[in-house]
């Protein structure tokens, strides 16, 4: 199968020198990439700016901005079966650039922000490729995670709960929920994001190919 991953943050530049961001690493969407590799998939790595080096065998694709990474997804996904947004994409963008530095002042500054492109908001909701949303959550998870997957238009969302530092967001290890639009739902329990990663693959595939019965 064909897979598209996004990965790690978006940068929403202020002015030359300044943006906004999160702490997303990468981490998690470079392991599904490697592991959807290892199962002998196509991948095409849409990503932010990480320090991790493309796994082997990956067409990388690399952006910056919530816009530039939109850009990517809508054309990458013209031909791919898989989905995968893994990605942490910023939700708002400041209003404006300044075209310079913005210049310290002893006074109060706001800044105005707007909404940034919802990628899988975009997608066509009628379409011939599987999507995979992830629900990065701090309370309620499965309530957030299963309103996601219907607001969002996902065939499966996979929930990480972000109240627990030790997995997740930054760290070597995860642990997700996964919840399908046919009511299913499953477990992943704590392990590294390379054994998660693995399970993850193997379980998209399958769904994947129930969903796509023409294709495969
Ligand atoms: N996502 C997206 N475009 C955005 C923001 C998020 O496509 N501008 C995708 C993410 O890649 C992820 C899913 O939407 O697969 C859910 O992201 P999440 O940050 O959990 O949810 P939000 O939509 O940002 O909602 P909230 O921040 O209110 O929880």
């Amino acid at each position: 199968m064909k897979f598209v991953i996004t990965a790690g943050p978006t940068r929403e530049p202020i002015d030359p020198v300044r943006f906004l961001s999160n702490r997303s690493s990468g981490k998690m969407g470079y392991a599904i990439a490697a592991a959807a590799i290892e199962a002998n998939h196509e991948v095409l790595l849409i990503s932010g700016p990480v320090n991790l080096a493309a796994p082997a065998g990956a067409r990388l694709v690399s952006v910056i901005t919530s816009d530039e990474m939109c850009a990517a997804v809508q054309e990458a996904v013209l031909d791919c079966d898989v989905l995968v947004m893994c990605a942490a994409v910023s939700d708002y963008k400041p209003a404006r650039v300044a075209e310079q530095k913005i210049k310290k002042r002893d006074e109060r500054f706001s800044l105005e922000l707007i909404p940034a492109c919802d990628i899988l908001k975009s997608l066509p909701p009628s379409r011939n490729f599987f999507v995979v949303g992830f629900a990065a959550e701090t309370n309620d998870v499965e309530e957030h995670a299963r309103a996601k997957l219907a607001t969002k238009n996902c065939d499966m969302m996979v929930a990480n709960d972000l109240s627990d530092p030790n997995i997740g967001m930054e760290s070597d290890e995860n642990a997700v929920a996964i919840f399908s639009r046919s009511g299913e739902s499953e477990e992943i329990s704590r392990a590294s994001k390379k054994i998660v990663a693995r399970a993850l693959v193997k379980k998209i595939r399958a769904n994947a190919k129930k969903v796509l019965t023409k294709k495969f």
